[in-house]
């Protein structure tokens, strides 16, 4: 079976051809992303596999189905960047890795809110100029602040446990809650309380129509004055303007990102002797409250071989005929 194997990255080679022995598939890798004008790259090859800013909306979808290609098979989690409806009417399987390591999302998520307070972004540079000064560097305790979890899924749930190993107070609210986190005394609450009560929110929910800007000006109005404000998930949950008006008016008190609304053609990509024609992108990186980087949250070891192995296993059950709990889009 051949496989183009979209946006690759050195990492995914090394881990992909690793697993590939007695397998009998054979991967064909490209560095561009997917799209309407990539998409004839797939010519030849019977699976796509693509990453999470492939863009497989319906003309890409219709054109890989006239390429001959039978079936999708995404090597990440979320799947916001499919048109299912699309491929379902096409007749293409679109199979996932719905779980690979919560661990490594959720431990970046702390990364990041450790990062933003303790400044050792900062601090590193400055140690490395000579600058031992610590003006400006002054941080939180983390014991004992409310940290308000927005889904309470895989890697929701994983955060909640950090979080409350450092002593904070945890705060969920998911629209289906899990009632065994009561027992660890978390406490399930209603959206306006999370955000209201919140010292840190961090998102952790899918996005979808229902998610979209579900951090908005609105939104961002009820939360205490100076959070923290994570995301880790995908940048489409954050209205990026208003966030940047609440950071202008130090309402929001620190911005921690791992994706971002516009992040396709930026995130993954080394631009270093480019501009970066993103206005947004650069008044955010202005802040001096503001931490990104560049979706690398999933980006472990461990989570590299789950995503590998399980995405050869999505194919190896197509190819067998097999559907499994992975695969989201049905064939019509
Ligand atoms: P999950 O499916 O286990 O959990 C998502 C939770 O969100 C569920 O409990 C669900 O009930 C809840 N939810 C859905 N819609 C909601 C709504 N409207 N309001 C409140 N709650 C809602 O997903 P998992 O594995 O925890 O991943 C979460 C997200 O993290 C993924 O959708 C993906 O976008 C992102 N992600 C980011 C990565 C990165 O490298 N930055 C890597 C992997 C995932």
């Amino acid at each position: 079976m051949k496989i183009a194997l979209f946006s690759y990255k050195s990492y995914d080679k090394e881990w992909f051809d690793s697993h590939l022995a007695g397998t009998g598939f054979e991967i064909n890798y490209f560095r561009v992303e997917l799209d309407e004008s990539t998409a004839a790259y797939a010519q030849g090859n019977e699976v796509v596999c693509a990453f999470v800013n492939d863009d497989l909306s319906r003309p890409v979808i219709a054109r890989l189905s006239e390429l001959g290609v039978k079936m999708i098979a995404l090597r990440c989690a979320g799947f916001n960047n499919v048109d299912l409806e699309a491929a379902g009417e096409y007749g293409l399987p679109v199979f996932r890795v719905p779980e690979y390591s919560p661990h490594a999302v959720a431990e970046h998520a702390v990364a990041l809110i450790l990062g933003l307070n303790r400044k050792t972004h900062k601090a590193y540079n400055r140690v490395r100029d000579g600058n031992f000064s610590l003006s400006r560097l002054i941080g939180f305790n983390l014991h004992g602040k409310t940290v308000g979890v927005l889904g309470t899924g895989k890697i929701g749930k994983v955060f909640a446990d950090l979080m409350h190993g450092f002593g904070c107070n945890i705060l969920l609210y998911d629209k289906f809650p899990d009632t065994s986190l009561a027992k660890k005394g978390y406490q399930y609450v209603d959206l306006g309380t999370l955000l209201k009560q919140s010292d840190i929110l961090s998102l952790h929910i899918p996005l979808m129509a229902e998610t979209a800007h579900i951090i908005n000006r609105a939104t961002l109005s009820m939360m205490k004055d100076n959070a923290m404000l994570i995301n880790t998930s995908r940048g489409g949950l954050i209205n990026t303007e208003h966030a940047i008006d609440a950071l202008r008016k130090k309402k929001l008190g620190y911005l921690g990102i791992d994706v971002y609304e516009q992040e396709e053609g930026v995130f993954f990509h080394n631009l270093q002797e480019q501009i970066v024609d993103d206005e947004t992108l650069a008044i955010l990186m202005s802040f001096p409250n503001v931490l990104i980087t560049a979706h690398q949250a999933f980006l472990t070891r461990e989570a590299l071989d789950e995503i590998t192995r399980i995405t050869l296993k999505n194919i190896s059950d197509f190819q067998n005929g097999l559907t499994n709990e992975n695969q989201v889009g049905a064939p019509k």
